[in-house]
């Protein structure tokens, strides 16, 4: 079941006091990824998400992103599409900046990354302030692109990323497994 999922899923999260700073309790992965189970039955998951929200695009957010929008898109049959920080793509991009702690950053997506029209599942693993998929929504939606959903492995609700996204998800469901 979900619940199940969820249970397992949370067992190889594993908090890290103080990192990467004072005070910041930092959601590492690294033990969901390296146990098989865990990785396939997510791997799984974000898949049948895909399918179900007939997506055709599975995007990725740099860096934690990637490792699980890759394999989720090559097992919905959908094609795999990285936002990356500023300066990583080749050629014409879309850009966007969001606001961080300190300071802000700039992600982009090449500009001929989608069909127009077609749709895309987000995939990330952490919403915290909401600033990053935030910013991938524009990318996608200036790149052509229907958001079909969000899908994110854990959501920290303390910091209000999901109030922060309502006005930008329209139809499109937002998931924290
Ligand atoms: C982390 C995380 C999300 C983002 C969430 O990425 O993987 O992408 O922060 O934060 P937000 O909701 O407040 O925007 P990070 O910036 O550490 O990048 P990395 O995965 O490349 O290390």
């Amino acid at each position: 079941s979900t619940d199940d999922l969820a249970a397992l899923l949370a067992s190889r999260i594993r908090d890290v006091p103080d990192y990467p700073k004072p005070g910041v309790v930092f959601k590492d992965i690294a033990p969901l990824l390296d146990d098989a189970v865990a990785f396939a039955a997510l791997v799984d998951h974000l898949a049948a998400r895909a399918k179900a929200l007939g997506a055709t695009k599975v995007v990725g957010l740099e860096a934690r992103g990637f490792i699980l929008a890759a394999p989720a898109a090559y097992a919905a049959g959908a094609g795999f599409v990285p936002v990356r920080k500023e300066g990583k793509l080749p050629g014409p991009c879309f850009s966007q900046a969001y606001d961080l702690e300190y300071g802000s950053a700039v992600i982009e997506v090449q500009c001929d990354a989608f069909v127009p029209g077609e749709r895309v599942l987000v995939v990330d693993d952490v919403l915290a302030t909401g600033g990053t998929v935030e910013a991938s929504l524009d990318l996608v939606r200036r790149a052509g692109a229907e958001l079909a959903g969000v899908a994110v492995l854990m959501e920290l609700g303390f910091l209000g990323g999901r109030e922060r996204l309502q006005p930008h998800l329209g139809e499109a469901p937002l998931e924290a497994i």
